[in-house]
């Protein structure tokens, strides 16, 4: 028997404005063709005034246990992955715990920025596969739209908020093809910290600062790292590209995307894409994906999924996991 982690429910929530491309251009030299034709974006939500990534955390976690059919006292943790909590303590994880009402278990943050939701997977089916937690809930909750620069058009276009939650569960399964999270593979290299960072935080400047991106150089490492991770926990588990029911990967730029998917030999009609709608949501692009796609009856049980992503740090990883 082997102790594993699977999914038993997901939920999402995306801020209620909706800011299409065009209206980018009355402030800035852009246009709704350069955002679509580089990135693939043509909206994203935006959070409203008050409204904070424990708000949007909070109710992605409330619609994941309604999914699950689970009560907060069953949950063992929370962790949360975002590079933009509320306050620098206590933890979102924290706050989305005395939300839901949760009187016992631990909950706490993760920061590995884009890729924060696969590190958070992984650690998730860690402290699981451990004995640590029997019942984990994973979410992924930013409000990017903080740490914009509104006058940079080369990144403040590529953004937007949101959160996405799943509920880890475990099990004791001799099963040959079991469900549940098969192989991880996580990857950093702080040497590439400047090509993708935010130049102000509470230790240095006392400020929350502005996120800058070397675009093109990001996008370099992002087609060559993807693929070779992907690739890497495909390999890990005896399973081939083909056999992949989902591609779920990093909604940061459908260019990224097409350009992973076709190194793996996947038709597009196998990757779930949701950045036409989200933009770049970071940590919680790929919860928001797989909840959209949950939802949607696209993700059926047994599954074959495989999530990966990139970001600041130079952060990157991924998961393969049957649903
Ligand atoms: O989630 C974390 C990981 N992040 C990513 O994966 C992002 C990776 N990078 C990318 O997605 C792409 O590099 C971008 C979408 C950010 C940019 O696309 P690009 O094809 O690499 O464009 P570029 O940065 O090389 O810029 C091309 C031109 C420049 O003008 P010049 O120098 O050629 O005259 C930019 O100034 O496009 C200009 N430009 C814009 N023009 C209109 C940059 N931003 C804009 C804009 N509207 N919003």
């Amino acid at each position: 028997m082997t102790r594993r982690s699977v999914v038993r429910g997901a939920g999402h929530r995306l801020p209620e404005r909706v800011v299409e491309n065009a209206e980018f251009s009355a402030t800035l030299d852009t246009s709704d063709a350069w955002i679509t034709s580089r990135s693939g974006i043509e909206r994203r939500h935006f959070a409203a005034e008050g409204e904070c990534t424990s708000d949007l955390a909070l109710a992605a976690a409330r619609a994941a246990l309604a999914d699950a059919g689970m009560a907060p006292d069953d949950l063992d943790a929370v962790i949360v992955a975002t590079s933009t909590p509320d306050f620098t303590f206590p933890a979102v994880a924290t706050m989305v715990q005395a939300g839901l009402g949760m009187t016992r278990g631990f909950a706490f943050d993760m920061q590995a920025v884009c890729a924060g939701f696969v590190f958070a997977l992984a650690n998730a089916d860690a402290l699981i596969r451990g004995g640590a937690a029997d019942r984990v809930m994973v979410i992924g909750a930013e409000t990017f739209s903080r740490i914009m620069d509104w006058t940079d058009r080369s990144t403040c276009v590529l953004f937007g908020d949101g959160a996405g939650a799943l509920i880890l569960e475990a099990i004791d399964s001799a099963d040959r093809a079991p469900r549940g999270v098969l192989a991880t593979d996580l990857h950093s290299d702080g040497r590439q910290g400047g090509i993708l960072h935010v130049d102000g935080g509470v230790s240095s400047t006392q400020t929350a600062g502005h996120l800058r991106m070397q675009g093109k150089e990001v996008f370099r490492h992002a087609v060559e790292k993807l693929a070779a991770t992907a690739t890497a926990v495909l390999r890990t588990s005896g399973v081939a590209p083909e056999e992949l029911d989902w591609l779920v990967p990093h909604q940061a730029n459908l260019r990224i995307i097409t350009g992973t998917a076709a190194k793996l030999g996947l038709p597009m009609e196998r990757v779930v894409v949701t950045v036409q709608d989200h933009g770049n949501t970071s940590a919680a692009s790929i919860p928001l994906a797989l909840s959209v796609a949950h939802a949607d009856g696209r993700l059926k049980p047994g599954d074959l999924v495989l999530t990966e992503a990139i970001g600041g740090g130079l952060a990157w990883g991924s998961v393969l996991l049957r649903w």
